[in-house]
């Protein structure tokens, strides 16, 4: 299982320690939660924070959009360093246009799906996509609890994926822990986000070993 540490539950005062820490525990992504206060209840960060973690960061940027009208700003996230850009399939009113959008700016695209959307909605878009993003919790705050309903959701997506989308990752985000990452990497997850696991945690390289260790 890859592992992309949220610096969501980091200290925002001493962010360039936290991503050191994400590169020195392996993780394979650095998972960047933009939230606007709208789509989302909380207000975290834009571009410019972005784009300067990027200059001391070699880990690639999976960035996840939770706003309103993501058109807006595709071009400005993707100018500050995202490698990877997710956006909600709820928040966008042409899904597929978007995806084409981020698609025409050469980085890889990801849709996200809340807890109350279902597999279906994003089917159609599934041949355009490099991941699917399957929220675990519904979105907002790090810290909250896995829902286990969304196993369901995973294994479908798992089937579907192996059969007509392969190049497709599964990305799986909230609520992530020891326990939950085991059940994530038997329904068929590729990628966990953990957040408060990683960097709520008093040893953060080591919870990340444990959770990799979790998952196997
Ligand atoms: C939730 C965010 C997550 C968050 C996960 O709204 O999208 O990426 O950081 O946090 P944990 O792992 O603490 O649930
Ligand atoms: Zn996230």
């Amino acid at each position: 299982m890859k592992i992309a540490p949220s610096i969501l539950s980091a200290d925002f005062a001493r962010l360039g320690e936290a991503v050191a820490i994400a590169e020195k525990g392996k993780a394979e992504y650095l998972h960047l939660d933009v939230m606007d206060g709208h789509f989302v209840p909380a207000i975290t960060f834009g571009p410019k924070l972005i784009a300067d973690l990027k200059k001391m960061c070699t880990l690639p940027f999976d960035v996840h959009l939770m706003i309103e009208t993501p058109d807006k700003y595709i071009d400005d996230f993707v100018k500050a360093g995202a490698d990877i850009l997710s956006i909600h399939a709820e928040a966008s009113i042409h899904l597929h246009r978007s995806i084409q959008h981020i698609k025409k700016l050469g980085i890889q695209c990801g849709v996200a799906i809340n807890p109350s959307t279902p597999l279906s909605a994003v089917e159609y878009v599934l041949p355009d996509i490099d991941l699917l993003l399957i929220m675990t919790v519904n979105p907002g705050f790090g810290g909250q609890t896995f829902i286990p309903q969304m196993i369901t959701k995973i294994q479908q997506a798992r089937t579907l994926i192996d059969k007509f989308y392969p190049h497709i990752q599964i990305e799986v985000d909230g609520g992530i822990n020891i326990d939950t990452i085991r059940l994530a990497a038997q329904a068929g997850v590729d990628i966990a986000v953990a957040g408060f696991a990683v960097f709520g945690s008093p040893d953060p390289i080591i919870a990340m070993r444990n959770l990799r260790v979790a998952s196997e």
